[in-house]
Order: structure tokens, then sequence, then C-alpha cells
């Protein structure tokens, strides 16, 4: 069964795609974007010949055609990378945030809440909804503080935040409402490859959502090393699919890495 990919022209949703194409028997891709300021198809180049990939220009908020996506595509899960990303543009214009994070989210958990209550035994049971947050909805951090964990309270600080907190809240309430089974990782920077405007050299704070998929341990990233890095992401988010822990939250050891 294939999966369903929000986002997956964006800077972490692109990296995604890619790793998860790279395991040679993985399923599908269908890929939904709306390929605004933030998406790059170029990123993509790789996969444009796959198969396997099967890429859609759209918005999550239209619920008609995610409703079509699903019914014609039948994915095992669900992964939301789709967002408006960046505090300093929700500053300046907070309402595409409100749009697409918080609008965006709900017409897309509806489109998702009517298709997996219409599957039967496994495919009902295995499906995941994966929703890709952040831990900016847990406000800010002195210098001296130690990273926020799942049991912060919400204390989101800008219209990004903000509208990424009602998004997590809409996952958490569709499933202690409906049931519908879902997964949320609040991570920090990401780091890696492709990145849009974050190309420059500088200081990246990663974490590594793990937890996700039920890990104790923390985890650590190298010193340098960007395709580690982003497979350590990528493949944290390709278990967390796969996960049987059918729910609600999650996040994150961060570690403190600098780019060379
Ligand atoms: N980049 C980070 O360091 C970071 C850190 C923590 C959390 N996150 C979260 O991870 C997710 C992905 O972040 P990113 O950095 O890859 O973002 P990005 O801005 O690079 O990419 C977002 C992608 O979503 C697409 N998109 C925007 N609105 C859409 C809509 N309405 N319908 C369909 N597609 C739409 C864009 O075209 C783009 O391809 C976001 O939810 C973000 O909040 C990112």
């Amino acid at each position: 069964m294939s999966l369903l990919v929000t986002g997956g022209a964006g800077f972490i949703g692109g990296n995604f795609v890619l790793d998860w194409l790279a395991q040679p028997l993985a399923p599908a891709v269908v890929n939904l974007d709306k390929l605004t300021y933030a998406g790059n198809l170029e990123t993509l180049s790789a996969v444009q010949d796959d198969t396997r990939h099967l890429f859609v220009h759209g918005d999550i908020g239209d619920q008609a055609l995610v409703s079509r996506l699903l019914v014609e595509h039948r994915p095992r899960a669900v992964v939301n990378f789709a967002a408006e990303s960046h505090v300093d543009r929700s500053i300046l214009g907070p309402q595409a945030f409100i749009e697409t994070n918080v609008m965006g989210t709900f017409r897309l958990l509806e489109a998702v809440r009517h298709y997996w209550s219409a599957l039967q035994g496994h495919e009902r049971q295995d499906f995941r909804f994966l929703h890709v947050s952040t831990d900016e909805v847990y406000g800010s951090l002195a210098v001296d503080e130690p990273a926020f964990t799942e049991q912060h309270r919400y204390e989101p600080n800008s219209p990004y935040s903000a509208s990424k907190a009602a998004s997590d809240h809409l996952v958490r309430a569709y499933h202690h409402t409906y049931g519908l089974p879902v997964l949320t990782t609040n991570c920090s920077n990401n780091y890696g490859p492709y990145p849009l405007w974050r190309a420059k050299p500088c200081r990246f704070t990663a974490t590594v959502c793990k937890s996700a998929i039920g890990c104790t341990s923390r985890t650590t990233a190298a010193p340098s090393g960007g395709c580690l890095r982003r497979a350590a992401l990528a493949r944290s988010t390709t278990w967390a699919v796969g996960t049987k822990r059918p729910i609600s939250r999650s996040c994150t050891p961060s570690v403190t890495c600098s780019m060379r």
C-alpha cells in the first residue's frame, strides 16, 4: 500500500520522499504539494522517473481532492509535512499560516477521518496519520535550560507556532474523539540537503524524533555529515509510519551540532 505525503516538495518532506524511495521495496508515494514559495520540485529530480512517485499539485485544504486521492490510492499512512513554516513570515503575514496550518490541517483530517472510518480489518488497524509539528509550540528556552520534552505545556509565541499548536490540538482531538490513529512529532530545527533559505553555514539545533516510535534511548547526531543527519530524521519518520503504537503525541531528544 502507498503513502500519501503532503508537503513533499519542501525541505523535510522532500528529504523524506527521497529517503523513502531509496528503499528498494518501498511502497509508492503520492506527494501532494501546493508548491508555495517553499516548494521546489528540483529537490525531487532524482525520482521524477520513478513510477513509485506520483506528484500531485494541490492543497491540503482541498478536501475533495484529498478524498479522491485517498480513495484512489488507498494509502496505509498519511504523513503531513505541508505547512507554512517560518516564524518571520508569520509575523509579516499570519493569514496564510492560519489557512494552511489550521484550516488546511482540519480539512485534511476530515478527509482522512472519512477514509479511515470506511476501512476494514488490518487496513484500518494499521493505518497511521503522522503529523509533523515543531518544538516552537512549547515557546522559548533560555540558553541554559534543558531541551523541551512532551511534558512541557504549550506556550506558542508567534503566529507560526500558534497555528502549529492549533493543528496539534486538532490532531489530538481527532484521536480522542474519533479514534483516528495519529502520531505527532515536535522536532526542533532540522538540517540537511535542499534547505530553501537555510543554506548558509551556521549553527543548527538538530532533533531526531525517535520517541514517536517508542524508542527509549536518546538519539545522537554525528558532529558533521548532513547525510547522516538527514537519514536520521527521515528514517525516524519512516519508523513512525510503521509503528504499532496507535498514539498520540511524541517528541524528541534534541542535539546541537555545527554544520561544517
Ligand atoms: N524545517 C525545520 O527545521 C522544521 C523544524 C520543526 C518543524 N518543522 C515542521 O516540519 C514541516 C515541514 O517543514 P519544512 O521546513 O520542510 O517546510 P517547508 O516550508 O520547506 O515546506 C513546506 C512544503 O509544504 C507545501 N505547502 C504549503 N502549504 C501547502 C498546502 N496548503 N497544501 C499543500 N502543500 C503545501 C509547500 O509548497 C512546501 O513544499 C512543517 O510542518 C514544519 O512546521 C520544520
